[in-house]
């Protein structure tokens, strides 16, 4: 461990916790909600598209990864791609910016569920993303009028301020766990574990049992018995306090539905399945195991 680099980023590892105190971000946050939840809201067409169950996996990471190479190639290619490199170093920081636009609408997707130290985060990430774009822009628009040392180092600013945009989101992410799998480290036991009796589960009523240190949500619908895991993928939700309807489950945070025979997502926000549980009755007793 390189003890001085520790020390000098010091101030860097610190920033998410000074920006997750800062009150005055709730206003921000509760104005752009108000902005985006008709169209991007839980429940909404634009909500359940952008939240990735199609692609099984969040959009905002890949879209990001569009704009901040294009962007870092450009800003490499103005330093060390002589007069050659000019033309394409200009078209990569136009490249940037036409993606700015899904990625921003995808990453607002994601955040308008959040709550909290989370949402202020989400809050200072946008800012810091914003403002480099801007900078980015104004770099392009100096290109295209022959100012090229200007737009060079407007670029270059716009690379620093998005670094520390991306610092957010990596610590959003990693930190947090926005975005993750909620359900990812979870242990299923792989042997026959009794969770209720079999007169105690009440049609569309599902109950939570505890199996082995793990929530897992058992519902009787139409007369069959499914279980899956209780903590929703999407944020953690309570499952057993959603909605049973048509064959699936709805959470009651943000709607996000997952089907009782399988796990998968067919509505809401959560790009993930739900894990499932194999389920058999033995002398009255519901019994459960990992699938
Ligand atoms: S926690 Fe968000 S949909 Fe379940």
């Amino acid at each position: 461990m390189n003890q001085g680099l520790r020390d000098a980023l010091r101030p860097l590892r610190e920033l998410p916790k000074m920006i997750e105190s800062i009150e005055g971000l709730d206003a921000a946050a509760g104005t752009m909600k108000k902005l985006a939840s008709p169209k991007l809201g839980p429940g909404t067409a634009l909500n359940e598209t952008l939240g990735g169950a199609d692609l099984g996996h969040p959009i905002h990471p890949l879209l990001t990864d569009v704009a901040i190479g294009a962007w870092t190639s450009a800003v490499m290619l103005d330093f060390v791609g002589g007069k050659r490199g000019r033309k394409a170093a200009d078209r990569l920081i136009a490249i940037g910016l036409a993606s700015a636009g899904p990625t921003v609408l995808t990453g607002l997707n994601d955040w308008i569920t959040l709550q909290g130290a989370e949402q202020r985060l989400g809050v200072a990430h946008a800012g810091a993303n914003a403002a480099a774009t801007a900078l980015y822009g104004l770099s392009w628009v100096s290109r295209k009028r022959g100012r090229r040392l200007r737009g060079k180092l407007l670029a270059l600013a716009a690379t620093g301020v998005a670094s520390g945009g991306a610092y957010l989101g990596g610590h959003l992410a990693y930190k947090r766990g926005i975005g993750v799998d909620h359900t990812a480290f979870m242990a299923l036991p792989s042997e026959w574990v009794e969770v209720a009796g079999d007169g105690d589960l009440t049609e569309g009523s599902p109950i939570c049992a505890d199996v082995k240190g793990t929530k897992v949500m058992v519902v009787r619908d139409h007369g069959s018995v499914y279980a899956l895991a209780d903590v929703c993928s999407h944020e953690g939700g309570p499952l057993h306090e959603g909605k049973i309807e048509a064959g699936c489950v709805v959470c009651p945070w943000h709607a996000s539905k997952f089907k009782l025979s399988d796990g998968s997502p067919v509505g809401g926000p959560s790009a993930y399945p739900q894990p499932t549980l194999d389920v058999r009755t033995v002398g009255g007793k519901i019994q459960v195991r990992k699938t």
